[in-house]
């Protein structure tokens, strides 16, 4: 019979935690293993520290007197540099020594879509998933490049199964499965508002995802870091799992960052306005740091330069480099707590019979860290202006602002001016709106060079007015 061991007890009783035992005598021995598996999981004596500083009082973000906006590499004017900064992207492209990672531990919860959120069918006309767009890109480049990519994929414990399966069905989209490399995130309790933690069954706490702030540590843990080395690994590519029309790796990106020895680089977009859903680029006492659109105070938002343009104006699409040694050396001591952040929202909990419920109104607190709090870390950032038609259309919601009908309008787009600079014509109406759906197959074009390649070869002169088209 499994009893809840000594130490454990009392530990959670001295957190303020005795509830969770509550209903522990009455489980079988599936639901006794489950949920002492979760209790031992827990750092109990910072249980009462986290409750106290994040849960009973709102933290607020503390902005620092001297915050400034912080200066970028701006997308005009650095021609050369570029050029310099491509050649070496390509260099280190076909020496093998750049991989890809991206988070994808979110589901696609505001999408109403009940799978991992990488798997949502996002082309505009083939349905691909988002994960394709990634896994093809990967496979052209690194076919273009003569080199592995290897692509280092975070998922939650929630979707873990469900995403190795979406790939192993998918035949990981033609990729080498060994490179291909699959990681866990970790998990946090979830606070009442009392700061309790909460039963979301009567055998599980109120786990989620605990933000992809712990990404970094999760890569020396996994062993990720270790298969980084042995590859011969640089340099990696950060991406998020919601942006298909992301460069998986960028040879300018990747090759300036080493061009300029930096630990961390990060592509800066202009923001529509002032309260554009992006982290905002700002700098303190000489560190460069992220600060998140809900925690930016309106009169910094608001503020105004002479010429009426914003002052905080660089917005992050939470694209990323990373020098594999920035990791290592972050993580080196198998430990890394990047700050917590609060979000309130309504947790499934039990009801006084003991059955779990949904309340309508938020009742508790989540708590996340953000991997761009490991900026300010760094001695040496370099941040650099995309094209946001280039680089950039979120998928957060079903319909109106970043959403899958924005998304796909904007693959189609991007699509369109590959085509119209390789001489393809394109069908606009009067409003210059375009009046097609394109498609291209990322297996075949990771970039301009490779539309022009495409053109050429299957000899399109134009598309038609409202065609719906894939070109392979
Ligand atoms: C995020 C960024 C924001 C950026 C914007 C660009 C954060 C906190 N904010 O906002 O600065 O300007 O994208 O689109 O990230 N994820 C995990 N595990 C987690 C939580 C999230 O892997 O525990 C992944 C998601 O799968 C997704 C990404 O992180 O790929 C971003 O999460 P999301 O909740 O969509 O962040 P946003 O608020 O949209």
């Amino acid at each position: 019979m499994i009893e809840i061991d000594c130490g454990l007890k009392s530990r959670i009783i001295a957190a303020g935690q005795a509830h969770l035992l509550r209903y522990f005598n009455e489980l079988d021995e599936a639901g006794k293993r489950k949920l002492t598996e979760q209790l031992a999981e827990i750092n109990w004596e910072n249980i009462p520290v986290l409750a106290k500083d994040y849960v009973l009082k709102r933290p607020e973000t503390a902005i620092p007197a001297d915050l400034a906006p912080a200066d970028y590499y701006r997308l005009q004017g650095n021609e050369e540099l570029f050029a310099r900064a491509e050649a070496k992207g390509r260099e280190l492209l076909r020496q093998g020594k750049v991989c890809c990672l991206t988070v994808a531990g979110g589901q696609g919860t505001r999408l109403g879509f009940d799978a991992p959120k990488g798997t949502y069918p996002i082309g505009p006309v083939s349905d691909r998933s988002l994960f394709e767009y990634f896994g093809s890109s990967i496979l052209r480049m690194s076919e273009k490049y003569g080199a592995k990519i290897p692509w280092y994929i975070m998922t939650s414990p929630i979707n873990r199964e469900a995403t190795e399966k979406f790939f192993r069905e998918k035949k990981f989209f033609g990729l080498d499965e060994a490179d291909v490399f699959f990681f866990t995130q970790g998990t946090m309790p979830a606070f009442g508002l009392d700061g309790k933690l909460l039963l979301s069954a009567r055998d599980s706490l109120a786990l989620s995802p605990d933000g992809h702030g712990g990404t970094l540590l999760a890569l020396r843990r996994s062993g990720a870091l270790d298969k980084m080395v042995k590859d011969g690994t640089e340099i990696v590519s950060y991406f998020q799992v919601d942006n298909p029309l992301v460069e998986v790796v960028s040879p300018r990106f990747a090759g300036l960052l080493a061009l300029e020895n930096s630990e961390v680089g990060a592509i800066v977009l202009s923001k529509t306005g002032p309260y554009e859903k992006l982290g905002n680029f700002c700098i303190s006492s000489g560190r460069t740091q992220i600060i998140e659109y809900s925690d930016l105070p309106d009169e910094l938002a608001e503020k105004r330069n002479a010429d009426g343009s914003l002052q905080y104006s660089a917005g992050s699409p939470a694209i990323h480099v990373f020098s594999r040694k920035f990791i290592e050396g972050l993580t080196s001591g198998n430990s890394l707590q990047l700050p917590w952040h609060r979000a309130d929202k309504k947790i499934p909990v039990l009801d006084g019979n003991g059955n779990t419920f949904t309340p309508a109104e938020p009742n508790g607190v989540k708590l996340e860290s953000f991997i761009f709090d490991a900026l300010p870390m760094a001695e040496k950032v370099l941040l650099l202006e995309g094209n946001r038609a280039e680089l950039f259309a979120p998928t957060k919601n079903l319909t109106g602002v970043d959403s899958v009908e924005s998304c796909r309008k904007m693959i189609s787009e991007r699509n369109a001016g590959r085509l119209a600079a390789a001489g393809v014509a394109i069908p606009r109406g009067a409003d210059g709106s375009l009046n097609a759906e394109i498609e291209i197959d990322p297996r075949s074009v990771c970039d301009d060079e490779d539309a022009v390649i495409l053109v050429k070869k299957s000899g399109l002169k134009a598309i038609e007015p409202g065609a719906k088209v894939v070109l392979e």
